[in-house]
This record gives C-alpha cells, sequence and structure tokens, in this order.
C-alpha cells in the first residue's frame, strides 16, 4: 500500500532540490484527477483535505477509506500522503484516528507559547504512529475555510521555536495568501524566507497559498528550502472555467450530456493538466 507519511517524501525532495505539492480534494472525481495523474507522471503527491472538506464528504473516516479503497482499485504505486490542512487540535486527533498518515496543526493564531505546548503533544503522539507532522508559525494571509489572515510574515525567531521542537516541516507566512492573489500584492518576501531557512536549519518549508504565485518565484523559493507547495483554488478554478465552457456550448443538451459523468469530465480533466503543470514545475515528476 503506498499510502506514506510526507516526511520520507519531502524530506528527499528537501535533500535534492525540488518540492512535492499537495493539492487539495473535496470529492470523489477530484480525489480521482490527482492520484492518476500523480500515477501518470510517477510523482509522489499530497493530498490535502481541510477540516471543511473532510466534513463536507462526512468524515475524515470517509475521506480515509476511500483513498485508500481508490489507490488500490487504480493500482496506484507512487507515494501518496494525505494529509489534513490547517487542522485545530482536536481535528488533528480525529484525522489520526481515522488513519490520516499526515496532519498539519495550525497552532499560528494561539500566543506562541500555546502553540508550541500543542505542537509539543501532537509531536509525541504523531512519531509513536509514524504520521508526519506540520506546524505553522504566523498566519497566511487570504481566506480559506473562514479563516482571514493579512499576507502575514513570520518572526524566524518564532519559527525557530517551533522548528526547534523537531516537527517534520514548517509553514511559515512569507507574504504567501490563500485564494487570489490581489493585483497589487507585492510578491513573496524572500528576505523573511532567506532568514528563516537559516535559523530553522534542516526543516523543510512549505509554501501555502501556491495559485498564482509566479513560476519563477515558486523555483526560488524551492531553491531556499520550501520543499512543499500546496495548490487549492488554482484547481477549482480551472475545474469552474472548463465546466462554464461545456454549459455554455451546450453540450450538456446534446444526447445524455447531462450526466454528471458527462458534465464533470471537461473540468476533471482541467484539474488533470492544472496537476501535470505543478508537478513539473516543482521538479516531482519521476521522482516517485
Ligand atoms: P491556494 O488555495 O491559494 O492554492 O492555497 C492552498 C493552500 O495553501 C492549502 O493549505
Amino acid at each position: 500500500m503506498p499510502l506514506v507519511s510526507a516526511k520520507g517524501m519531502i524530506d528527499k525532495a528537501y535533500k535534492n532540490g525540488y518540492a512535492i505539492g499537495q493539492f487539495n480534494i473535496n470529492n470523489l472525481e477530484w480525489t480521482k484527477a490527482v492520484l492518476l495523474t500523480a500515477e501518470e507522471q510517477k510523482s509522489p503527491v499530497i493530498l490535502g483535505v481541510s477540516e471543511g472538506a473532510a466534513k463536507y464528504m462526512t468524515g475524515y473516516k470517509v475521506v480515509a477509506d476511500m483513498v485508500k479503497a481508490m489507490i488500490e482499485s487504480l493500482n496506484i504505486t507512487v507515494p501518496v500522503a494525505i494529509h489534513l490542512d490547517h487542522g485545530t487540535y482536536e481535528g488533528s486527533l480525529k484525522a489520526i484516528e481515522a488513519g490520516f498518515s499526515s496532519i498539519m496543526f495550525d497552532g499560528s493564531h494561539y500566543p506562541i507559547e500555546e502553540n508550541i505546548r500543542m505542537t509539543k503533544e501532537l509531536i509525541s503522539l504523531t512519531r509513536k504512529l509514524g504520521i508526519s507532522l506540520e506546524a505553522e508559525v504566523g498566519a497566511i494571509g487570504g481566506e480559506e475555510d473562514g479563516v482571514i489572515g493579512g499576507g502575514e510574515l513570520a518572526d524566524p525567531i518564532e519559527c525557530k521555536m517551533i522548528a526547534d521542537l523537531g516537527v517534520d516541516f514548517l509553514a511559515a507566512g512569507i507574504g504567501n495568501i490563500h485564494g487570489v492573489y490581489p493585483a497589487n500584492w507585492p510578491g513573496l518576501n524572500f528576505d523573511v524566507l532567506s532568514k528563516i531557512d537559516q535559523v530553522t536549519g534542516d526543516t523543510p518549508l512549505v509554501l501555502h497559498g501556491g495559485t498564482g504565485i509566479p513560476e519563477e518565484m515558486i523555483k526560488k523559493a524551492i531553491s531556499m528550502g520550501v520543499s512543499k507547495v500546496n495548490v487549492n483554488t488554482e484547481c477549482q478554478l480551472v475545474f469552474a472555467a472548463a465546466t462554464r465552457k461545456y454549459i455554455e456550448e451546450g453540450k450538456d443538451r446534446i444526447g445524455k450530456g447531462f450526466d454528471p459523468r458527462k458534465l464533470l469530465a471537461p473540468g476533471t480533466e482541467a484539474i488533470k493538466q492544472c496537476l501535470r503543470e505543478k508537478m513539473a514545475f516543482f521538479g516531482s515528476v519521476n521522482q516517485a
């Protein structure tokens, strides 16, 4: 069973100067598209599941069981991690119990001492179980599942405090924002990234808000210690655009074009194409 913790694949990416894509999922079609594209590209992959998406898919256990069953019936051979995205402490415990292989505990909204305390507790639990743990310092900007931040920059000292606890990888705000970037976005802050990288030693860094960050900026971030890049909104946007085109061209009115299997096909194909492009410039193709 290629379901693995994300630690091994990210450590390998960190050492070799590429990044693994985390692609968030929220339904069956989409999950299948990510798994099949990863297999086609021979790329390790991380399926990100937010607490909201897990609830939408009727629970952590349903998601974990669905992914495991799909891996088996689609004959997936590349390493796959099911990763809780922006988990609360309670959500992290539930996802672990349900069989997730990787957890992000987002303690960035707590005072640093509280973040440290909870992160420490989760480290001792995840270590015992062979599950990887991502922690976060400093709110990432934008909005995701109702969480709003302001494109913040993390404090390198706080990053060091959390990295020193022994988390497997660390998300730190470097001006990145979830969702579509505003037209006046100043770009990633490479000075802050460089300071964070210097003080966090060998801890791989995670770049959230991967949608719409120019390829060159992502490549530079990867060269500076970023080993996981999260993408969600971009897949939603290409899915919506392809579905809109299908309907506007009246294809749902031809034959059984209204059948969801046909209706969802162009959007799903658009997601696959988006994933191929991301995997190529993250450098994870043929790294399985
Ligand atoms: P985007 O939706 O901006 O791609 O961000 C995804 C993400 O960071 C998930 O944690």
